[in-house]
């Protein structure tokens, strides 16, 4: 087993690990962004270099954008796929290899996972679920979401709490669990659960990374085909009924491709949310000044979810690889070459966002941002997880006018992700009593 999980650790992550390294040692621009810790935590700088050395940056690797236009050309190109599992073009040895390390636990970047497929089997998944995440089904959630805020809030009696993990993490989990028709009270296992699978979006993990993304996985995955069971003998009307159904008695799903579903709609939404509302936390309470504008007109509300989506994407990058030669805003790309994008990069480039280091809830562009990205794979719960962050925010900082963040909130480790899972803040007795 163990001898198995080696072999798929060094062909995800080992041989890329050595490969960035050596560029790291050397200085290497996109090396860093990806293995140092320090730049990791604060990439802008990193992102200007980056977009000032050229549209798309080759490293010996892969291909790297931080430039918006050709960012969304290659989301949108339908000569760009998403990097999955092996294909007719992976060597030889490499196919091999990989057979060898076996399948390992069902994840979100790996076939058949919805993010790691593309058409015809990406339409196939989508047309399931797209339904359940349309902007008018998101619309009948907010009454629901208002409560389970206000509940969570309620329960926070100070004079000490942790923002994450009392409230930004719980709000998502519980409307996802309530969506999907998982049982609620099981909520931090799944936040603990997925905390574990969310290292595995990162390439280059560290052995005890993938180890520990590789335990929570299975554990998910395990957890989901017994709830499969549950759920079939009770079926009601929520996502995970109409999945079973559509794989036992419409037969359009493997049970592989039921579970992969269940478990990324499960994790996804609360992974990134827990980040737009913790991200949206810390730049509000930094600036004073815009929350006085949100406090003076509530209808800017929508408008700084995206400022916050654009400033402090949740989400920092994606990749694909060309399945032919093509061109991406200009820039040629040869088949088989992989392009990182960095989403939160595009989010800051001054062609289309003025000033964009500064944090303005009444930009009126910001909703031009990518931090959802764009084309097929498009965020299939963007409308509600908008909705998730215009609710969380207001009502944490309705209930709590003086909010203060009792010393620096601490940043999650993740470098897809960008998020806190620590943020002690104080609610002192005048705002408790509010
Ligand atoms: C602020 C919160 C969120 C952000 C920033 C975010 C971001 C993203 C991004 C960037 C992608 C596409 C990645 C790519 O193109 O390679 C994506 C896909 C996806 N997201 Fe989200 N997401 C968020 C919340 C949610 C929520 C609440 C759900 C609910 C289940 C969700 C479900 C999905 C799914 C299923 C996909 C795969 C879509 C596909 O491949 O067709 N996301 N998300």
């Amino acid at each position: 087993m163990v001898v198995r999980q080696a072999i798929r650790w060094g062909i995800r992550h080992g041989l890329i690990r050595r490969a960035v390294g050596r560029r790291m040692a050397a200085g290497e621009q996109t090396a860093q962004l990806m293995l140092d810790p320090a730049i990791n935590a604060e990439p802008w700088a990193a992102y200007d270099a980056l977009r000032a050395t050229g549209r798309l940056v080759d490293n010996g690797i892969v291909l790297n954008t931080a430039h918006h236009d050709v960012a969304l050309a290659c989301l949108r190109s339908p000569d760009m796929g998403v990097v999955g599992g092996p294909s007719g073009r992976t060597p030889a040895a490499l196919r091999y290899a990989v057979a060898a390390g076996g399948r390992g636990p069902l994840g979100p970047v790996t076939p058949p996972s919805m993010l790691a497929v593309d058409a015809p089997d990406h339409t196939r998944y989508r047309k399931l679920v797209t339904r359940a995440f349309t902007a008018r089904a998101v619309a009948r959630l907010r009454t629901r979401t208002e409560e389970v805020a206000h509940g969570l809030l309620d329960a926070m009696t100070g004079p000490r709490a942790d923002l994450i993990d009392d409230y930004a993490a719980l709000l998502p989990a519980t409307v996802i669990a309530e969506m999907l028709g998982a049982p609620v009270e099981m909520r931090r296992q799944f936040l603990e659960w997925g905390a574990g699978g969310a290292l595995s979006l990162d390439a280059g993990l560290s052995w005890p990374d993938f180890r520990r993304s590789e335990r929570d996985l299975a554990a998910l995955e395990s957890w989901m085909l017994g709830h499969f069971e549950h759920v079939r003998r009770n079926p009601g009307d929520n996502i995970l009924s109409h999945l079973v159904h559509a794989h036992t008695e419409e037969g359009v799903l493997s049970t592989d491709e039921l579970t992969s579903i269940a478990m990324l709609l499960l994790a996804a939404g609360f992974e990134t949310t827990v980040n737009l509302i913790g991200n949206g936390t810390a730049l509000l309470t930094a600036h004073p000044e815009q929350l006085a504008l949100l406090r003076e007109d509530p209808a800017r509300w929508a408008g700084a979810v995206e400022e916050v989506l654009r400033h402090d994407s949740p989400v920092q990058r994606t990749g694909r690889i060309a399945l032919r030669d093509t061109e991406l805003a200009g820039e040629r790309v040869r088949a088989g070459q992989a392009v990182v994008v960095m989403l939160g990069g595009a989010n800051r480039d001054p062609a289309v966002f003025t000033d964009p280091a500064r944090f303005d809830v009444t930009r009126a562009n910001a909703g031009e941002h990518i931090a959802f990205s764009s084309g097929i794979h498009y965020c299939l719960g963007a409308a509600l997880a908008k909705m998730e962050g215009e609710v969380g925010l207001r009502a944490l900082f309705d209930r709590f006018p003086d909010l203060a963040l009792d010393g620096p909130p601490h940043r999650r480790p993740t470098r897809v992700l960008r998020g806190y899972d620590a943020m002690p803040a104080r609610l002192t007795r005048a705002t408790v009593d509010a």
